[in-house]
């Protein structure tokens, strides 16, 4: 009979930390922090419903997206408990146009971290899962003090860690430091994140597709193509596949990554012709990236691997292609032929 050793979040996090005979603890104190903001957000979601902290507010994020209070809290809540740490020398979030400095009097220290501190944010209010998504560096600027844009526009390649929080049917804090993808399932009754997923291995080929099939009209030729051949009746081939979409990409992320098959959000044509993609490189694209070739996935613009792309700016757009290895490489082959 197998013995299942519980294992805290915190502990495996330590215990991988024996493997790095450089750390200071720096790395794991901040997985600490990382993990505590999780539990405060998802007890604000789990209680979203309860309490008047929905609708909208009058701010607006870079993006120009109207900031629901949940959104709010979750900035607020990741960006306090990392400024204070002590080892960041900057941050950068979806909701703030601007890098975010270490607090004031607080230390600086070698890490850098972007992050989407409210993934999901149109399912707010009808109670469907929502996340998280973070991606950590190392500095690049020179000396000890403030860190600097150089920093925040680093390749997705550069990433030392990254992880996403699903807040679900279970709160999940999934995360990969280059060892490999491990999922926590948080026990709220004890507030520990328990090792439940170790090691998750994304399937080479999937049999489920994920896009917003509402767009379809504005696709690229390529796109359209690729999505009718996975609609065609051909069992011997493993089509047609099952569309699933949830609307939040750390949930059909997460699903993808377990499951396999593949998530698409690729550019929009507007009504000048010219095509714009939705999700954000530095915050999205490239931490979701990295966790998805740590399993074993892969993730492209459909051109290119997302990961090596270099970022012009902090909240710049990317097309988003990413999932099994096999499914991502044939909608690339369709680019090809057909783009
Ligand atoms: P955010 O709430 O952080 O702005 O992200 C929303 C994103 C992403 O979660 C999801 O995949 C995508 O928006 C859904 O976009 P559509 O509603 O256009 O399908
Ligand atoms: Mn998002
Ligand atoms: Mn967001």
């Amino acid at each position: 009979m197998q013995t299942y050793r519980l294992m805290t979040l915190n502990r495996y996090i330590a215990e991988e930390q024996q493997w790095h005979p450089e750390a200071t603890g720096t790395f794991t104190r901040m997985m600490w922090d990382i993990s505590l903001a999780a539990k405060l957000v998802s007890r604000e979601v789990n209680k979203a419903g309860l309490v008047d902290i929905l609708g909208e507010t009058e701010n607006e994020n870079a993006s120009g997206e109207r900031i629901q209070k949940l959104d709010l809290y979750a900035q607020h809540r990741f960006a306090r408990t990392l400024g204070r740490g002590g080892y960041l020398c900057v941050m950068a979030s979806e909701e703030e146009a601007d890098p975010i400095p270490v607090t004031d009097g607080y230390p600086t220290g070698p890490y850098v971290v972007v992050f989407d501190p409210l993934d999901g944010s149109s399912n707010i209010d009808v109670n469907v899962s929502l996340g998280t998504i973070f991606g950590i560096y190392r500095r690049v600027s020179e000396g000890e003090g403030p860190g600097t844009l150089a920093d925040l526009l680093q390749p997705g390649s550069k990433l030392i860690a990254a992880g996403y929080v699903i807040y679900g049917s279970s709160t999940m804090l999934v995360y990969t430091s280059g060892n490999g993808v491990h999922g926590f399932t948080l026990d709220a009754s004890l507030g520990e994140f328990l090792l439940s997923h170790p090691d998750i291995r994304m399937p080479e080929r999937g049999s489920i597709y994920s896009v917003n099939e509402g767009n379809l009209s504005r696709f690229d030729p390529a796109t359209r193509r690729y999505l009718a051949h996975l609609k065609e009746q051909a069992p011997a081939d493993g089509r047609p596949y099952s569309l699933r979409y949830i609307g939040t990409l750390v949930a059909d992320f997460h699903r993808t990554l377990l499951r396999g098959g593949i998530f698409l959000y690729p550019a929009l044509r507007r009504s000048d012709g010219s095509f714009k993609p939705k999700l954000r490189l530095v915050y999205e694209a490239n931490p979701i990236g990295f966790i998805a070739e740590q399993a074993g996935g892969r993730a492209s613009t459909g051109r290119e691997r997302i990961l090596d792309l270099q970022p012009g700016e902090l909240h710049e757009r990317v097309p988003l292609i990413v999932g099994s290895r096999d499914d991502v490489a044939a909608y690339e082959a369709m680019v090809r032929e057909h783009g």
